[in-house]
């Protein structure tokens, strides 16, 4: 079923909480809803708008703002090692995950307490904790806009990489998430490579999955502004992927400077670890800062407009360009 709205604000429905209206927000459920939008032709201009968290509005949108509200879990294949779940695409994340360890399902847990929903996993392949959604994502099920036909993606095709995915290239406007396949496992494999992460999951009596999950939920809670408090969408920035030659040399200068293998030789830097560098960590422009304890996050204390979010990240690029010569682009979308 469809539901709409006209001339609808949406401060609450970005976790930056900036206040910009939308001319049509189509709420949807199943690729009939979209086939029946569609059906007249394609609007003028239209977007997904998910769960809103890794979304800045700058201004007011004048197009349509497309909406998935199905929320069901089900279970399809379990072959004793591992089950196949579909997942449709208005479910939250952390709902999901919750799902999981409460059935003693494998393969969510470090990504607790992500906030968005199920079918923009994918888009930008979620990551924390030395995990990512694509470790998980056996298929995507799309609604082709041009086509009004559903796709069916195995995740070889979806171009996964780190906060990658072909729905930011090639398939961007043209498909729109329905549902995702996940793959769970009952045998017990934790990853606790990453960070305090081992630490927290000892301090709690061992790798369980619950232990696991209250680890992330509380490293998680430690660093990161929860975005009914405090506007934010996560990591404002992506972490600079780089040639080894540059990393090398920073590192000479730099010899405590976090450095993580990346893909065909290159390296990761910490954008977080190079904005704190800059000294910027905790500095605050009007109602927009960077937040006191990780840097990679902005956050809006109340009334800041996308604008006024954009031109303090330019400040924070540039100051990381002047220091490091490293460029740090935006991970959040910007509409
Ligand atoms: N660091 C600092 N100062 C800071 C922030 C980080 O020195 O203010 C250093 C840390 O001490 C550490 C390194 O930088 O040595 C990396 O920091 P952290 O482990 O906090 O992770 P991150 O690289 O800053 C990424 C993701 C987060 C995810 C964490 C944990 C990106 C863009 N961000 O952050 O994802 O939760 O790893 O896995 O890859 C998000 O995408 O919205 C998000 C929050």
């Amino acid at each position: 079923m469809i539901r709409e709205f006209h001339h609808i604000d949406l401060r609450d429905r970005n976790s930056f909480g900036v206040r910009q209206r939308a001319a049509r927000l189509v709420e949807f459920e199943t690729s009939d809803d979209l086939r029946e939008f569609f059906a007249p032709g394609l609007p003028e201009r239209w977007t997904v708008l998910s769960g809103g968290n890794n979304i800045l509005f700058t201004e007011d949108y004048d197009g349509v703002l497309l909406t998935p509200v199905a929320r069901r879990i089900i279970p399809l294949e379990d072959n004793a090692k591992t089950v196949r779940v579909r997942v449709e695409a208005g479910v939250e994340w952390d709902d999901l995950v919750a799902w999981a360890v409460d059935r003693d399902l494998w393969g969510l847990e470090n990504l607790s307490l992500i906030p968005g929903k199920a079918g923009a996993a994918p888009v930008q392949n979620i990551g924390a904790y030395g995990c990512e959604a694509k470790d998980a994502i056996r298929r995507v099920e799309c609604f082709c806009v041009e086509s009004g036909t559903m796709l069916s993606l195995d995740a070889a095709h979806c171009g996964f990489g780190y906060r990658e995915s072909i729905f930011k290239h090639s398939l961007k406007g043209r498909v729109i998430i329905t549902a995702i396949e996940i793959e769970l496992s009952h045998t017990p494999c934790p990853r606790l490579g990453y960070g305090d992460v081992e630490r927290e999951v000892e301090a709690r009596g061992g790798a369980t999955l619950r232990n696991i999950r209250e680890a992330i939920c509380s490293i998680r809670r430690a660093k990161l502004p929860d975005p009914a408090v405090l506007g934010n969408a996560g990591s404002f920035f992506k972490n600079p992927v780089v040639e080894a030659s540059v990393a090398d040399a920073l590192t000479v200068q730099y010899p405590d400077m976090p450095h993580y293998p990346a893909p065909d030789g290159h390296v990761k830097l910490a954008a977080g670890w190079l904005i704190d560098r800059c000294g910027l960590k905790g500095h605050r422009e009007g109602a927009v800062g960077v937040h006191e304890r990780q840097a990679l996050v902005l956050v809006n204390y109340g009334g800041a407009t996308g604008h006024d979010v954009i031109a303090f990240a330019r400040k924070v690029q540039a100051a990381v360009r002047e220091k490091f010569g490293i460029d740090i682009d935006t991970e959040v979308n910007i509409l």
